[in-house]
């Protein structure tokens, strides 16, 4: 079928250098005689400390995004640049260095180590990631996101809201410059929803450049941008019209 889009730029300015750089980039999936695009002519700029929410309707290509600027899912067609590294071209070595040094993700099913303690889940991002004091760094992440009191608990003894705030400790105790959020306030009830999109947000403020997506319009109201997808297309770019600190948001 012949798709009548106009590929949307959603390019910076001019002159500004971007820390994410993805042109052309296309993601098909055959199955049997259908081709499923999952995301298609893509062309996206974001610069380090953005704060970037995802946003559009289950199955619009918001994950599969998230894939392929993390190193986990290599483009059909374009390239992906993060930090120099083209991620898209780069030999498994590379991009295995890559995965551990420059992004971090939060998934949206968490996948935790059921047999590893709140605690060394989020200490094993810090070993992989070659931080120092990883302990500590683990201790404190779990911190920031409220679960000092769940560190020995296995993801089994703990909430869906619980094991997400674990796999976002995660995500900060890495340290990397890309932090990349699949839904990561669908688990949790609103207020610690609103408690963990302040510490991304703060994460943003403090360089690290955040993506965060959602189907919840009202969160793209804390964004630097929004970046809308609709049947694997970048359909709008803008600045949010209403802007609001995350502790304002109501949903
Ligand atoms: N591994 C796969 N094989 C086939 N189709 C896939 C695969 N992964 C995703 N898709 C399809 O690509 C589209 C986008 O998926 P996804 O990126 O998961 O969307 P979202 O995260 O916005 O819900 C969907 O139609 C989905 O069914
Ligand atoms: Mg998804």
């Amino acid at each position: 079928m012949e798709s009548d889009f106009q590929p949307f730029s959603a390019r910076l300015e001019e002159g500004a250098a971007p820390l994410i750089s993805l042109r052309g980039v296309a993601k098909k999936y055959r199955i049997g005689e259908t081709v499923v695009a999952a995301l298609d002519h893509v062309d996206l700029d974001v610069s380090g400390g953005e704060f970037v929410v995802v946003l559009g309707p289950s199955g619009c290509g918001k994950t599969t995004l998230l894939n392929v600027i993390g190193g986990l899912d290599s483009p059909s067609e374009g390239t992906v640049v993060v930090a120099g590294v083209d991620v898209s071209a780069a030999p498994a070595k590379k991009l295995a260095g890559y995965r551990r040094r420059t992004v971090s993700f939060v998934f949206q099913s968490f996948n935790l180590f059921p047999g590893l303690t709140a605690t060394e889940n989020v200490q094993f991002a810090a070993d992989v990631a070659e931080r120092s004091n990883p302990r500590q760094v683990a201790l404190e992440a779990l911190k920031a996101v409220g679960l000092e009191d769940r560190a020995a608990h296995f993801p089994q003894q703990l909430s869906g809201g619980e094991q997400q705030r674990v796999a976002i400790a995660r995500a900060l105790a890495s340290g990397n410059p890309v932090l990349l959020a699949d839904e990561p306030t669908g688990e949790l009830d609103f207020a610690t929803g609103i408690q963990i999109l302040s510490l991304l947000k703060d994460q943003a403020d403090q360089g690290t450049t955040v993506f965060v997506v959602t189907h919840n319009r009202e969160i793209a109201r804390i964004a630097d941008r929004v970046i809308e997808l609709s049947g694997g297309h970048v359909v709008g770019i803008h600045r949010p019209e209403d802007p609001l600190a995350p502790d304002d948001l109501r949903w």
